[in-house]
């Protein structure tokens, strides 16, 4: 067993330098399989589901070399495997983008069915009807989703009818070679879109309008080698922030686009924290007492739902009542209860969180039951009054380079404790 202990009451302080972005990463990898050629991609965030992600690619015959913690090399040019090791597959979200890539590279692709966090019903069938229209025949089973088109991708019109991070970024990989030209409709909107587009374009793709609602993908007939830096991780940035207002403390995140933090900072600003903005950094200091304020998840330019169990957390002692809506998943509260375990007054009420803030949380033992609310899960420990264990932190790990260095350098009295019977979960 492997846990956190933390001892609650410090008040974060400091700066925290933020590392790359997890969900421009794990599509960025799978998207390196298009590339004939050599791929340097720096920061790269030394997380569980980048290394996952790079064993697989490995495991299907790239060369992958490291050239530092956050730089590393790619050469898919030799790659002929079209089945990625299911073992591997099951324990990330992000393989689905691998189904994209080996389409769009070989006209077949065979990819067990993705794992990551379970905390809502994830369907792919925007991803599948991407493909579809793009000429592909796609079975999905239980078990895997097998695509073909023998005589390659053609170029298509695609409405989403739903605004889906996921199915952008894979139809946007699948098209990238396809023939012709593949206007993406209803798109996401998020950093990591822009992020991937970059990428592809600087690799020689003719990608346009990333970050607006329509994507024009005029396909090409390779991708060369080139180099890229991804961007910082909102998310990651964001979640410092909230345990900075939720302590009471006062953090700079730095290495940030601070324009990608602006709904976060919004709500932060309303719950009566101060936000200072720099150049490539965000300051936020904690007020005496938290306000109550209401909060609605939503696809960028909205507030992001990767940060709601970390707001819900702030908002469990802020002063009255807030609500905090799901917009993006039917359900993702399923934490709630061990908030509550903590002492905070929160129950759900339909897609809503009701909150009403309380003066203390005190620690307990709880576990992570995914990435984001581990995380808020961590920040309630840091808050709270006593010592709060954490289990199942494998799930957090997956998606936060360095936590327990970086808290403790902020002043967090964390450490991260393995017990002799340690089992390798898979990640959740
Ligand atoms: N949806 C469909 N059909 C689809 C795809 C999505 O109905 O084919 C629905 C989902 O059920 C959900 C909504 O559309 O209600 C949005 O889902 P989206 O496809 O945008 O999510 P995703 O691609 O599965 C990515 C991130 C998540 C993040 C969401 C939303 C990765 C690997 N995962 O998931 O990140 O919550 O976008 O921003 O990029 C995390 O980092 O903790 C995490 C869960």
């Amino acid at each position: 067993m492997t846990k956190y202990i933390i001892r609650g009451g410090a008040k974060l302080r400091g700066s925290v330098n933020i590392s790359g972005a997890k969900n421009a990463a794990v599509a960025i990898l799978p998207a390196s399989l298009l590339v004939s050629g050599t791929c340097r991609v720096d920061n790269v965030p030394d997380i569980s589901d980048v290394n996952t992600l790079l064993e697989i690619l490995a495991s299907m015959g790239a060369k992958v070399r490291r050239l530092s913690r956050t730089e590393i090399e790619i050469d898919a040019t030799h790659v002929r495997s079209c089945t990625p090791p299911e073992e591997l597959v099951g324990r990330i979200r992000a393989s689905y983008y691998l189904i994209g890539a080996l389409l769009g590279r070989f006209g077949t692709a065979e990819v067990a069915m993705p794992g990551g966090c379970n905390f809502s019903f994830r369907p792919i069938d925007q991803h599948i009807k991407g493909f579809t229209a793009l000429g592909a025949q796609v079975e999905q089973s239980a078990g895997a989703v097998k695509a073909d088109c023998p005589d390659g991708l053609r170029g298509a019109h695609i409405y989403l009818d739903v605004v889906s991070v996921g199915a952008t970024m894979n139809i946007m990989i699948a098209a990238t070679l396809a023939a012709g030209t593949t206007v993406i409709e209803n798109c996401a909107k998020e950093p990591h879109i822009v992020d991937l587009a970059n990428f592809l374009n600087s690799m020689g793709a003719k990608i346009s309008g990333a970050g607006t609602d329509v994507i024009r993908v005029r396909g090409v007939n390779r991708l060369y080698g080139g180099s890229y830096t991804i961007i910082p991780d909102q998310i990651e940035a964001g979640t410092y922030l909230a345990a900075a207002v939720a302590t009471g403390g006062d953090v700079t995140v730095q290495n940030v686009i601070p324009k990608h933090l602006d709904c976060i900072t919004a709500k932060l600003r309303e719950m009566g924290a101060s936000v200072t903005e720099y150049d490539d950094a965000v300051r936020v200091c904690a007020p005496e007492k938290l306000r109550h304020t209401n909060i609605k998840t939503m696809p960028y330019p909205g507030f992001p739902t990767d940060m709601q169990p970390q707001v819900v957390t702030c908002l469990a002692c802020a002063q009255g009542e807030s609500f905090v809506t799901e917009g993006v998943y039917d359900t993702r509260f399923g934490y709630l209860t061990q908030l509550a375990r903590m002492g905070a007054d929160v129950r759900q009420d339909g897609k809503s969180a009701v909150i009403n803030g309380v003066e203390r949380l005190h620690g307990c033992t709880i576990k992570a039951p995914d990435l984001r609310a581990g995380a808020a899960l961590v920040i309630a420990g840091l808050a709270a009054d006593g010592v709060t264990e954490v289990e199942n932190i494998q799930c957090i790990e997956r998606g936060y380079e360095s936590l327990v260095d970086k808290l403790r350098a902020l002043g967090g009295d964390i450490c991260r404790v393995e017990t002799p019977d340690d089992t390798v979960a898979s990640a959740g």
